[in-house]
This record gives C-alpha cells, structure tokens and sequence, in this order.
C-alpha cells in the first residue's frame, strides 16, 4: 500500500453527528492531527460530501464502514471508497477471505483495508450464540480471522491494545494494527473496557491509534494530541 510509513499514525475519530461539528473539530485540531476516522454515524447523516470537505482541509480519511458484503458488492464499494480519497477502510473479517481479497483489489494501492475480527462488544457467549455454537473462545477466534484476513491481502486489521502484542508476535509486519481505546496515563475510561495508552499501544506493535474522547472531550484538545505525539515518539 502506498503512503505506508514506519511512524505510528495519529487518527482522530469523528464522533460527531454533523459535517458542521467535524470540519469545527478538524480546523481547532488543525496541524495537531491531519488524520480522521469517519465512522457509519456521520458518514449515514452527512454522506460523502463531508469526508471530501475535510480531504479539502488537506487531511486523510479513514472511512470506517465495516463493510461485509458479497464480494462483487464489498469490492465495488472498496473501490468507491478509495476513488473518494480515503486512506484506509474496514470490513468484516467474517465475510470470508473471497470477500476480503475482493475488497483488496476494489481499494487499489492507495487505500488500505482493515479487517474487524471480533466486535469488542462480543462476548464468549453473545459470539457463540451468534454463530449457533456452545461458547467460543474470542482470542481464538481472533486469531483466526486475523489469519485470514492476512491471507486474503488485508493491510491489517483493528485489534484491542490487550490482544495487539501477541498477534503482533505471530504476524510482525506483515499486519498492520490499528488500535483504537486510547487514554493517556490516568484518563477518564468511558465505555471501554480495554483502553491501552499510547506508549503501550506502540510498544504492543500498533501502527494506528484512533483517539477518541481522550482528545475530543479533553478541555485542551491541541495540547492532548502534542501528549500522544510526544509519548508516541519516545518508543524506540
Ligand atoms: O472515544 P473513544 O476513544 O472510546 O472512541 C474510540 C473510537 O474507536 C470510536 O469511534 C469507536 O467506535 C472506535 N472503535 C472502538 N473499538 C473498536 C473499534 C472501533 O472503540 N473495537
């Protein structure tokens, strides 16, 4: 894929209901994130013209849509997805390696796909009950579908900070982590169950961290990314 550096990458996730909200949080964020994580919220109220406005601010996308098709649809979609500009995409590991290598080809050189495993909000039992089996074990099943998307030519695939350091030790580089539930040393949880910071994310082999409430919600948003940037760059 092209674009691909050996820098951990900063994306901020607009979590916010309207293009209005994003493009205010993007020009206060301004050169302290030039990446941003568009998810199915803002992405099904405002469509695409709101990831073109902020590639217009001269920021990359990371279209987070999760797609999980039958292949022609998930390649044909990949592809709209990379002629918009974005820089990387998800699907759904569970749609299979045919649908995985379809979206592959559909995003081109410039657009990496990124694979979900297990949802973080499965657990042993909701993911047995889902796929008709006594209950799984999720890191298995984690493994499994990282397994396959690597097959199928994934860029990557979207993983925990508690689950990236033993996929990093069986995969290396060959997977790209993408690990969102960042919080700096002490922050304020919220919902997540498994955070990691950004030291820890990096160390645990991450080449992705998608900030979230730890910058938006922080009182001096510009100053927290200069926090990440500068724990992240301590790494060796
Ligand atoms: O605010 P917070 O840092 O918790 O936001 C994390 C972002 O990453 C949200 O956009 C959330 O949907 C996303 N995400 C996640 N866990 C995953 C996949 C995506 O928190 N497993």
């Amino acid at each position: 894929m092209a674009g691909v550096t050996d820098v951990p990458e900063l994306i901020v996730a607009l979590d916010v209901a309207s293009a209005r909200e994003a493009l205010a949080l993007v020009r206060r964020l301004g050169d302290a994130c030039r990446f941003y994580k568009i998810g199915s919220e803002l992405f099904t109220r405002e469509g695409p013209s709101v990831a073109r406005a902020i590639i217009d601010e001269g920021c990359d996308i990371f279209l987070d849509l999760k797609f999980h098709d039958i292949p022609n649809t998930v390649r044909e979609a990949a592809r709209a997805a990379a002629s918009l500009g974005a820089r990387l995409l998800t699907v759904h590991a569970s749609g299979g390696a045919a649908m995985i290598d379809a979206a592959v080809e559909g995003a081109g050189h410039d657009c990496g796909v990124l694979a979900v495993t297990v949802l973080t909000s499965l657990d042993a039992a909701s993911l047995g009950a889902a796929w008709g089996r006594d209950q799984l074990d999720v890191e298995k099943e984690v493994f499994r579908l990282a397994g396959v998307a690597r097959a199928a030519g994934s860029h990557g695939i979207v993983c925990s900070g508690r689950e990236a350091p033993s996929i990093h030790a069986a995969f290396g580089d060959s997977l790209a982590l993408l690990v969102p539930g960042i919080r700096l040393a002490g922050g304020e949880a919220h919902d997540q169950a498994r955070t990691s910071t950004p030291g820890a994310a990096v160390r645990a082999g991450a080449r992705y961290l998608v900030l979230g409430r730890a910058v938006t919600a922080a009182a001096d948003p510009v100053g927290t990314m200069a926090r990440v940037r500068a724990e992240v760059a301590l790494i060796p």
